[in-house]
């Protein structure tokens, strides 16, 4: 990591340097709006000035326009890879997305930066940080809880290496969520999924039949920009594959209505349907993509052969096959994934591990469950890597969703990968 010098105003070292479309942040490049943020920082945070002057402070960086302070971040230790800020906004800046296009510009710089983990300190009583932090991933922590109340800041962690942008452009974070086993009442649990920083969110006409689509929408609509509803298409009721093109696009523009979408981002094929020529069915899709209701195109249980043949006709942007710890009859097609920067989307991430012995003992030594050990294999095995637990209970889903946190050593990752060899299926 680069030596972070203290800001001053003739400073002439490293700074965080970042621009969105309506703000600049403090920018070096900018002298003369770099005065003006430094004569107002200096008339209104003293106390700032002093703590970096004893210190205590190793940087600022100033939220601005024209002097206008919207935020700070305040760097205060960097230790095992994770920076600790302290993260204050104002109501109006969280309001803008002025705050949220910052966080999201920190979070890529401690990444540049060789940084893993980003801990903020925010305030108790600052409503529109904690909303905030939150809504970009910052999961709150209890063990570092930096004095509870009494301090008046509580500490979110936030891992930086849990991000994937699905078709080089869906930013999602990496552990997501499958709606599958949610009844048409469990709106709760989604609405908690995504409390919990949940960005990808899974689900197809065939769950319900279209009612767990409707759920989602019900529950989400109108959808954040960070969270993504991908469905999938191809099996007609009573539940036989049907990838006919006519089909295929019926199916699509129903689920256009039931997610009251205008355009799917992220549309999978469930099943290749071995009685229709890959080529027409993706083919059907690619047309939808180029006429605006797909963004981009997923596929569902596809050998290597498959996947190749598909991307043939039309870029590939995700693969959701069968896949964990004791189940890894498709690791050649991770492999393709990984090497062609696919997103892999393992379904039944969970479930086998849960009584597999070699997982138990590694979750005890980790102090987590075996569904959380699980899960962080996953993690581990590859940066393509997007789990979707599904879970009707919101317990589940905490403790599925903390399990982003954990840390694999080599030794005990290797010993989970060892339970069942690539190609093997211990189902
Ligand atoms: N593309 C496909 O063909 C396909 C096929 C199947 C599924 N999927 C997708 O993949 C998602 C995940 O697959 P999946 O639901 O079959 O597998 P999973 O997530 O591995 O397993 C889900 C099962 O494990 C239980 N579970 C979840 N978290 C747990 C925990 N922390 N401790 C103990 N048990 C836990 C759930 O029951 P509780 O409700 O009791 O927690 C549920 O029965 C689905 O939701 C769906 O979106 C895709």
């Amino acid at each position: 990591m680069p030596e972070l010098q203290p800001l001053r105003a003739d400073h002439a070292g490293p700074l965080l340097t970042f621009e969105t479309d309506n703000r600049t942040f403090f920018a070096r490049s900018i002298p003369d709006r770099r005065d003006a943020y430094f004569a107002n920082f200096a008339a209104n945070h003293r106390d700032l000035l002093a703590e970096q002057e004893a210190g205590t402070i190793r940087f600022h960086v100033l939220v601005g326009d024209d002097g206008e302070i919207l935020g700070r971040f305040n760097l205060f230790d960097v230790d095992g890879g994770t920076a600790e800020v302290g993260f204050r906004m104002a109501e109006k800046a969280t309001r803008r997305g002025v705050a949220t296009a910052a966080l999201r510009e920190l979070c890529d710089l401690a990444k540049s930066y060789g940084l893993h983990g980003l801990k903020a300190r925010a305030d108790i009583g600052n409503i529109g940080s904690r909303r905030v932090l939150r809504r970009n991933g910052f999961i709150p922590t209890n063990e570092t809880q930096t004095g509870g109340t009494s301090t008046g800041e509580t500490t979110f962690w936030r891992d930086l290496d849990d991000e994937f942008r699905i078709g080089g452009e869906l930013r999602v974070r990496r552990l997501g969520f499958g709606a599958m086993h949610l009844s048409p009442t469990d709106g709760d649990v989604v609405r908690r999924a995504v409390e919990l920083g949940v960005t990808l969110i899974d689900t197809a006409y065939l769950y319900g039949w279209g009612a767990n689509e409707e759920l989602l929408a019900r529950t989400l609509w109108p959808y954040r920009k960070e969270v993504l509803v991908t469905t999938k298409v191809g099996v007609a009721r009573p539940g036989r594959l049907d990838g006919r093109p006519e089909v295929l696009r019926a199916q699509v523009h129903a689920a256009l209505t039931r997610l009251r979408m205008g355009r799917l981002d992220l549309l999978q094929l469930h099943r290749i349907d071995p009685e229709v020529p890959l080529a027409d069915q993706v083919g059907a899709l690619k047309d939808l993509r180029d006429q605006g209701k797909i963004g981009h195109i997923g596929l569902s249980e596809v050998t290597v052969d498959q996947l190749a043949e598909a991307r043939g006709i039309v870029e590939v942007a995700s693969v959701q096959n069968r896949y964990n710890l004791l189940d890894r009859e498709h690791e050649q097609v991770l492999a393709a994934c990984e090497a062609a920067g696919i997103a892999f989307l393992p379904w039944r991430p969970v479930l086998p591990g849960v009584t597999d012995s070699a997982v138990g003992e590694v979750a005890t030594e980790i102090g987590a469950t075996p569904a959380q050990t699980s899960l962080a294999w996953l993690l581990a095995r590859s940066p393509v890597m997007l789990p979707i637990p599904g879970t009707a209970k919101i317990t589940h889903l905490e403790e599925n969703i903390a399990a982003g946190a954990l840390r694999l050593t080599r030794a005990q990752r290797d010993r989970l990968g060892s339970a069942a060899r690539p190609g093997e299926s211990l189902r």
